[in-house]
């Protein structure tokens, strides 16, 4: 008899891309797919989120396309947002503001140059207990660069930590040993979210292989190994966020000027759980991707008519989901997995 695992519920993604239009149409079913039924739903579309409307009509297209999934919001700090659109925001069931440093990652370039402006917006979002979500990288430029993009944002964390210390913040996808660091010396509004990816990744393969690019890039072995261990410790400051990031096989495999963002969402809980079982901490998995950022973030949630069941029995990832040249390649084309999810309705 194969090992098994049920899911108490299915998994949690905290952090989730899944843009609009036809390659919403393609990604949105592969989240039931890879084990997930609260995807919390990233604003970085072309053009960004930034309004409470923009933000709901959105969600009903989402709706549209698979409605048994419960989809989290969260809105595109920009000088739009003022403490007014929170306090409409909070009113209208969006859950959080996600942060983006000017010109870090794809679709950035509307984001923030300097967080003083946005002070009256966080305090708007501390007293209506709404979450904020940062990108934490600071762009390149003088002595900054990819691989200390994100130790150099831990300050403005720390800062914006001390600012306001009853608002909950999530640090997304963090990367680096001295992320997980900073996470763990601050309070408890203050938690994490680890990708997939980053639990297998290093520099070594995302340089010449532009399917393993994304940001914050993959670090060094010892970042890799502070993440797993992070991951997979048992503390609720780190939960599950994959950061799964489609991009057309087009902006994948362009000589220069290739999209960052790695596509995990088909397998998510699979390659997570293959993570885990290396360690011999499957025993950590659930509450890593079922309890923890339910909890933090203290959602409801739709009820699920369907289980997750891990299997140990191999799996072939897919080489593309989608045809031709917008089609999208996952996280390990083509190779083996040992652990196979399947979907059982009730
Ligand atoms: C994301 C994307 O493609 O939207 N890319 C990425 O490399 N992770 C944006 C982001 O979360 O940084
Ligand atoms: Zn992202």
């Amino acid at each position: 008899m194969a090992h098994e695992i049920t899911l108490p519920r299915p998994a949690a993604d905290f952090h989730v891309h899944v843009r609009d239009g036809e390659m919403m149409k393609l990604v949105v079913p592969t989240i039931k797919q890879g084990g997930v039924s609260v995807a919390y739903i990233m604003p970085n579309l072309v053009p960004p989120l930034t309004t409470v409307d923009a933000v709901l009509a959105y969600k009903s297209r989402l709706e549209a396309v698979d409605d048994s999934i419960t989809y989290i919001m969260t809105l595109y700090l920009s000088p739009a947002i003022t403490p007014e659109v929170i306090h409409a925001a909070r009113q209208a069931g969006i859950t959080g503001v996600k942060c983006y440093p000017a010109g870090v990652t794809t679709n950035s370039e509307h984001g923030v140059a300097s967080y003083a402006p946005f002070y009256p917006t966080f305090a708007a979002m501390e007293q209506e207990d709404m979450v904020l979500n940062l990108h934490g990288e600071c762009p390149s430029s003088g002595h900054v660069h990819l691989l200390n993009a994100e130790e150099e944002f831990i300050p403005t964390l720390k800062d914006l930590h001390s600012r306001f210390p009853r608002l909950r913040i999530v640090l997304e996808h963090c990367t680096s040993a001295a992320a997980v660091r900073a996470v763990l010396e601050c309070g408890p509004t203050v938690a994490a979210t680890i990708t997939a990816h980053h639990l297998f990744l290093t520099i070594d393969q995302w340089a010449g292989n532009s399917y393993n690019f994304c940001k914050p890039v993959a670090k060094f072995p010892s970042d890799r190994d502070a993440l797993l261990e992070a991951a997979t410790s048992g503390n609720p400051k780190f939960f599950f966020g994959s950061d799964s990031a489609p991009h057309p096989i087009t902006a994948k495999e362009k000589a220069k000027g290739a999209s960052a963002g790695v596509f995990t969402q088909t397998h998510a809980v699979g390659y997570l759980t293959e993570a885990f079982d290396k360690l011999g901490k499957l025993d950590k998995l659930v509450p890593f991707v079922c309890e923890y950022g339910r909890d933090f973030y203290k959602i409801s949630e739709k009820e699920t008519s369907w289980k997750v069941v891990m299997t140990k029995q191999e799996s072939i990832v897919e080489s593309q989901i989608g045809e031709g040249n917008s089609g999208v390649v996952p996280f390990k084309a083509g190779e083996k997995l040992s652990w196979t999810t399947t979907i059982v309705e009730e």
